[in-house]
């Protein structure tokens, strides 16, 4: 697990090697004096875009994975190459690009507290470690697609979000858990960035969190799951519109009324609440009928509710004069 960490022998960030330098690891050993020392390890050091200097560490959670996978849920295509899920991302909090994925490294993954609270019988607070031993870990092969009109196929290790709500102990009032990102602005630049509403939050009626098919990522190809994917733990809800899978989750809370969520507040005409995957319903500036299926060239049909209308359609049965699909 990569930390920021200053130590005698780390340089200032103003003699930081540059990033040409990172290319060849040995140089950078040997500029910083410890090319012996640390020589065979992979990756230790790493000087990030900003010239940052990263220290990698192990993640504690590391010899949870690979987990058994649960053969229930089938791909109708190939696996994306693990190597495009994860250095073509979405993580506003490390900007707005999709090459997020080496500035998000400076994220500190411990020590990781999730709170659990409003309409609970007893609000939580659990380390991630600790709520890992308890979660029923498995692996499930899951689409996902994103509101850009892009997708991808993966296999997230983790644990089904009713098991988190059955923890937490809900209410009879609670109809509504809202999820929420962490919020760093110190590491996470882009949330400096006042003209979003950090912290990034999202929501799903009680019906939907309790579905089979919710879930929570803690893992990804085997192994934990890297920080520009959400790292600890990230929400994987495959018939909706990727931006509703939050990442990097610190705190769920149980509500009454429907949460505003993140890209609600930024745009409330182009992103909604429900945000289920629909071909027949475009984006007010595109169309949802095809999508780009990373790694592949042309184009695919999308599928109403990403193809997983059979676990889903009925959480929706009788609200046809809702907006449900933006
Ligand atoms: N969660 C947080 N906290 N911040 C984000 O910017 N982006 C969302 C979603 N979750 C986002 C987030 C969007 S728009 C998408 S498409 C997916 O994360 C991307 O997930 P991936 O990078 O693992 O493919």
């Amino acid at each position: 697990m990569p930390i920021r960490q200053h130590r005698d022998w780390e340089l200032k960030e103003s003699q930081v090697t540059p990033e040409r330098v990172y290319q060849n690891r040995r140089s950078l050993l040997k500029t910083m004096g410890v090319g012996g020392l640390m020589a065979g390890a992979v990756p230790l050091l790493a000087a990030c875009e900003d010239n940052t200097l990263i220290v990698y560490e192990k993640d504690p959670s590391a010899p949870l994975y690979p987990v058994k996978r649960n053969t229930r849920y089938q791909l109708d295509r190939p696996e994306t190459p693990e190597k495009l899920a994860t250095t073509y991302n979405n993580f506003y909090e490390f900007g707005s690009h999709k090459n997020v994925w080496r500035v998000s490294q400076v994220l500190p993954l411990r020590p990781w507290e999730v709170k659990i609270d409003g309409l609970v019988e007893q609000p939580i607070t659990i380390g991630i470690d600790e709520l890992l031993k308890k979660m029923p870990l498995e692996e499930r092969l899951y689409r996902f697609r994103c509101v850009e009109a892009w997708s991808m196929a993966v296999p997230w290790s983790g644990f089904a979000l009713k098991a988190l709500v059955d923890l937490a102990k809900p209410l009879g009032s609670a109809k509504y858990l809202q999820m929420e990102t962490f919020h760093n602005p110190t590491v996470a630049t882009g949330q400096k960035q006042g003209w979003y509403p950090w912290p990034y939050r999202e929501g799903l009626t009680l019906a939907e969190a309790t579905n089979e098919l919710a879930f929570i990522a803690t893992g990804l190809y085997g192994k934990p799951i890297p920080k520009q994917n959400g790292a600890p733990l990230r929400l994987a809800v495959p018939w909706k519109y990727g931006f509703k899978s939050v990442k990097s989750i610190a705190r769920f809370t149980f509500t009454e009324k429907q949460p505003l969520t993140f890209w609600e507040k930024v745009n409330s005409a182009e992103y909604g609440f429900w945000a289920n995957v629909n071909p027949k319903v475009s984006h007010r500036r595109w169309s949802q009928a095809t999508e780009r299926v990373l790694g592949k060239a042309g184009r695919v049909p999308t599928q109403i509710f990403n193809g997983y209308g059979e676990y889903v359609a009925d959480l929706y049965k009788g609200m046809e004069g809702e907006r449900l699909y933006s």
